[in-house]
C-alpha cells in the first residue's frame, strides 16, 4: 500500500496537509496530493496530514480520519482558563493512605503519553511501583545512597541537605517518597538523543493530568537522582539494558487541597 490514500471525492486540493507536514514529504504541485520520492523513509508517523485535513479525504496507511478523535473547537480552554490550569498546579506532598487502581494510574499515563517527543519517537516507557511497600523498601535504598554521599562527597551532600533527610528517616519522618502509595518512573534508552526530553515533558503532563482524576503528584528528585547514580536501586529497579530513568513521580489521593495560587518569580525575558 503507498503511504497514503486520497478520496479524490473529498480532497479540496487545499495544499493543507502539504503545508503541515513536518518532514514535507508531501507533493501537492500536480493537483491531487502524492508522496514525494521515498516519502516512506522520511514519515515519522505523526499523523498531522490526517487529523488537519478537513474533509477526511486523507488516509495515512497507517491511519485512518475514524482513527483520530474529532475536536470539537469549542471545549478548548480559555486563555483565563488555561491561566488557570497550569498556575494550579501544585506539588503534592500529603496522600491519602488508599490506593490509587491500576485503572485510573494508567487513563493518567495514557493522557500524558500525547506529550510530544523528538520526531515523534515516543520513547517514553514507564514503571509504576504500584505495591505501597514496595515503594518503602526501594526508599531504603535512597537512603543508603544519601549515606554514601555523605561519606563520600560531602560538598555535594551538603546544599541538598541530605543530613537532615536521612536523620529525619531514621525518626520515623520520610520526605524523601513522602508516604506516598505509588511511584511513577518515565524512563528510556540513554542512547535515543530524544529520550530524556520526551521523558520530562511526558512526565509534567502526567503531574499536569493528575488533578482531573482526583490524584496529585509530586516530583521526586531525590529517588531519580539515586535511580540514576545508585546500583542497588538499579538493581531494584530492573529497567531494560541501556535504559535510564528520567523522571519520578509520586502520586496518591492528596489529603489537603489548595485554597490560593502563590506568586513566582516574574520570568526574565530578553528581546532581540
Ligand atoms: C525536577 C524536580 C525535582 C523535584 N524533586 C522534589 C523532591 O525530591 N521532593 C519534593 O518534595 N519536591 C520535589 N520537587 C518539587 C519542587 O520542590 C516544587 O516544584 C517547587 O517547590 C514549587 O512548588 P509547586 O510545584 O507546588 O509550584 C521537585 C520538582 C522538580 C521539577
Amino acid at each position: 500500500m503507498d503511504l497514503f490514500r486520497i478520496d479524490q471525492e473529498l480532497c479540496n486540493k487545499d495544499g493543507i496537509c502539504a503545508a503541515e507536514c513536518p518532514m514535507k514529504i508531501i507533493d501537492t504541485s500536480k493537483g491531487f496530493p502524492r508522496p514525494v520520492k521515498g516519502a516512506e523513509q522520511f514519515c515519522i508517523n505523526c499523523g498531522h496530514c490526517v487529523a488537519v485535513c478537513p474533509t477526511q479525504a486523507f488516509s495515512h496507511k497507517n491511519l485512518s480520519p475514524a482513527q483520530c478523535i474529532p475536536l470539537d473547537e469549542t471545549t478548548l480552554f480559555s486563555p483565563e482558563q488555561a491561566e488557570t490550569f497550569l498556575r494550579q498546579r501544585r506539588s503534592i506532598r500529603n496522600y491519602r493512605k488508599n490506593p490509587v487502581g491500576k485503572e485510573l494510574l494508567e487513563k493518567a499515563i495514557t493522557i500524558a503519553a500525547h506529550a510530544p517527543s523528538g520526531h515523534n519517537r515516543q520513547p517514553v516507557h514507564w514503571q509504576v511501583i504500584h505495591d505501597t511497600k514496595a515503594v518503602k523498601e526501594l526508599t531504603t535504598h535512597v537512603i543508603d545512597w544519601m549515606r554514601w554521599m555523605l561519606k563520600e562527597q560531602p560538598d555535594r551532600a551538603a546544599p541538598l541537605h541530605l543530613d537532615l533527610v536521612v536523620s529525619g528517616w531514621e525518626a520515623g519522618m520520610d520526605t524523601v517518597t513522602r508516604n506516598a502509595p505509588h511511584l511513577i518512573i518515565a524512563h528510556g534508552d540513554k542512547r535515543d538523543l530524544t529520550a530524556h526530553a520526551a521523558c520530562t515533558i511526558a512526565m509534567t503532563w502526567l503531574e499536569l493530568t493528575l488533578p482531573s482524576l482526583g490524584l496529585g503528584g509530586c516530583w521526586c528528585g531525590f529517588f531519580n537522582a539515586a535511580a540514576t547514580f545508585w546500583p542497588p536501586l538499579q538493581e531494584a529497579l530492573g529497567l531494560p539494558n541501556n535504559h535510564a530513568s528520567f523522571g519520578t513521580m509520586m502520586v496518591g489521593h492528596p489529603v489537603y487541597t489548595y485554597k490560593r495560587i502563590p506568586p513566582r518569580n516574574p520570568p526574565e525575558i530578553s528581546w532581540k
